[in-house]
């Protein structure tokens, strides 16, 4: 009774609780109750009964972490990774492979029912990656030349977690972490060089910046026939795997007079798009991007096809009421979705139809509730694909139509 009483004094962080977790919620956080309170815990299973401790409160809810699983959940698998619950990378090795793809499900479902405040379609299906693990040929490290480590930043925090070999990493990418860690055990990698981006293509592995002459050569991927040039400084998509599939569900049976792909990036959609329509503009913010898109385009004899190097917001808004009718409008913005400013000129521009491609449930669910709400377009079609096993992220295609 004292102690209870000296805990209340104290606040609730640092107390232990056994909960069982209802399900996982957008964020890939296990939702349970005890108390009366709300507590998410990470790195749980639905169905676990769980030992966690209070680690901070917010508002009525409590933020813990697991210290004990008292009963595990079917879902419940041994993390195959050394480093899991220590490296920020991965937070859902500890469910099965099918169990991973439910709750990805799940955070689409309640995402467009909370935020989006949408009646989600009664089947979401979530397309298998081809391959649950070595699967990213892309990766940021992270290098603390002070403490001799090279890694992925650790779960919530800017610490550097020394990473020998990561599991959801493709072959090459591996290999170049570490030749990379040879160079920082030799004292030859620079101590002023903190972070590290590489990225796979058919010729090998670039790495920005570059320590070798072959770090610095451009690479090149062919998906569906198209061929893309990029670099490990521009965005491209991290599970080639599913990139045909991907791109057949923005494309959808979409072909017409005129189409708009925002967010082009190195053209992912644009060259199929303008093998489809008889004109198409992209329009990519990162310069590097457009340039890699334009060279991708010419390469490919696509002349009918145009790449404008801006913001989205800021070029949909300078061309108000002055750009012709649109057929089709596909989009595939950043996790922080599309500027509220883009979402205003598309809902002005009314495009017969539009593709939201997106890699974070909550902000495409803020961003279809304005398009539904305020632009009248209702979800035709919904899917997803699983571009990021061992995490809870996942990769969304909406189609709109308008509900007139
Ligand atoms: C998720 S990626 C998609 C790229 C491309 N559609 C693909 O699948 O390869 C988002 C792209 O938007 C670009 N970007 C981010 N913010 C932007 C903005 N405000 N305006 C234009 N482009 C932006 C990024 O550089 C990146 O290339």
């Amino acid at each position: 009774m004292k102690r209870r009483r000296e805990q209340a004094r104290r606040g609730p962080e640092g107390a232990a609780l056994e909960v069982t977790v209802e399900r996982i919620l957008p964020g890939g956080v296990g939702l349970a109750h005890a108390e009366g309170r709300t507590v998410l815990v990470g790195l749980s299973a639905p169905g676990d009964r769980l030992r966690v401790r209070v680690e901070r409160e917010r508002g009525k809810t409590l933020l813990a972490s697991l210290v004990e699983v008292l009963e595990p959940s079917p879902a419940r698998v041994e993390p195959p990774c050394p480093y899991f619950g220590r490296c920020g990378g991965c937070d859902f090795q500890q469910l099965s492979y099918g169990a991973q793809l439910e709750a990805k499900a799940e955070i689409i479902r309640d995402c467009l029912r909370r935020v989006g405040r949408l009646d989600p379609p009664a089947e979401i299906r979530v397309t298998p990656s081809p391959a649950e693990w070595r699967y990213r040929s892309r990766a940021r490290w992270q290098h603390d030349a002070r403490r001799g480590a090279l890694g992925y930043y650790e779960r919530g925090s800017h610490r550097v977690c020394d990473v020998a070999e990561c599991p959801v990493a493709a072959p090459a990418v591996q290999s170049r972490l570490t030749h990379l860690r040879e160079s920082l055990r030799a004292g030859t990698l620079p101590e002023d060089l903190h972070e590290f981006e590489a990225v796979e293509g058919d010729g090998g592995v670039a790495l920005r910046p570059p320590l070798a002459p072959a770090d610095d050569a451009e690479q090149q991927r062919v998906i569906g026939g198209e061929r893309y040039r990029f670099d490990a400084g521009c965005f491209f998509q991290i599970n080639h795997a599913l990139l045909e599939p991907l791109v057949r569900a923005g494309l959808g049976d979409a072909a017409g007079g005129r189409a708009l792909d925002l967010y082009c990036g190195v053209g992912l959609f644009t060259l199929p798009l303008a093998r489809r329509f008889a004109q198409v503009t992209g329009v990519e913010g990162h310069p590097a991007a457009a340039t890699y898109a334009w060279r991708n385009l010419t390469e490919a004899g696509l002349t009918n096809a145009t790449v404008e190097t801006s913001a989205v917001g800021d070029w949909l808004t300078a061309r108000a009421g002055a750009l012709p009718p649109v057929d089709f409008l596909l989009l595939d913005p950043p996790r922080t979705g599309a500027e509220p400013e883009a979402l205003s000129a598309i809902i002005s521009l009314r495009p017969a139809r539009v593709s939201y491609v997106s890699c974070d449930p909550a902000t495409l669910a803020r961003d279809l509730h304005a398009l539904t709400a305020e632009g009248g377009y209702r979800i035709a079609s919904l899917e997803a694909f699983d571009m990021f096993p061992q995490t809870h992220h996942v990769e969304t295609v909406v189609h709109l139509a308008s509900a007139n």
